[in-house]
């Protein structure tokens, strides 16, 4: 009897499934991820910001199991619009009101353990419950774009992925004026 394959679905799914995303290794993740963006970005000219935020998503995506989605969104006057993303199908255009919007507004970093509660969060897929924004800020103090990830889990961001997160930004904006 053939037996059916059953596809190997990623240790990083069970690692979140059972908890195990416990801080130390999430440290470890972070600092894996941001020497992979630095080994990538190293060669790149300084002052374009597109692939830049292209490889940052890529390598976070593809090392962080608890990221569901993660991308950017420029600030523009009107609206939000979406840039370089991983993950599932994005809103091309969002609103002020959300969570991204309300962090480009404040131009602070925010964590929201569970979506459904915050008021005006926008759903661009339903299986997101919780979100990190942390936003970037060019040499004027302007909000030129924010960095969105969200997770299928409650409570998966803190402290740590704000850290590591704000820590990136200066390597996004190298070069930028
Ligand atoms: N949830 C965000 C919208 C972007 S999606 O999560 C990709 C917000 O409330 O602004």
């Amino acid at each position: 009897m053939v037996k059916k394959h059953i596809p190997h679905e990623g240790a990083g799914k069970d690692i979140v499934k059972a908890g195990i995303l416990n801080s130390s290794l999430k440290e470890d993740l972070y600092k894996k991820a941001i020497k992979e963006i630095d080994e990538k970005l190293k060669d790149l000219d300084k002052g374009i910001i597109i692939p830049r935020m292209a490889t940052i998503n890529a390598v976070l995506k593809n090392i962080m199991p608890h990221y569901f989605w993660c991308g950017f969104y420029f600030a523009e006057e009107k609206e939000m619009i979406i840039g370089p993303y991983q993950g599932t199908c994005a809103c091309p255009s969002i609103a002020y009101t959300g969570v991204c919007g309300t962090s480009a507004k404040s131009k602070e970093s925010i964590i929201v353990p569970d979506v459904h509660s915050f008021p005006g969060h926008i759903a661009c897929d339903e299986r997101s419950n919780s979100e990190i924004v942390v936003p970037l800020l060019d040499k004027q103090g302007r909000v030129i774009a924010v960095f969105d990830v969200d997770s299928k889990e409650k409570n998966a961001f803190d402290d740590i992925d704000r850290k590591y997160l704000e820590q990136l930004i200066p390597v996004l904006l190298e070069g930028e004026n």
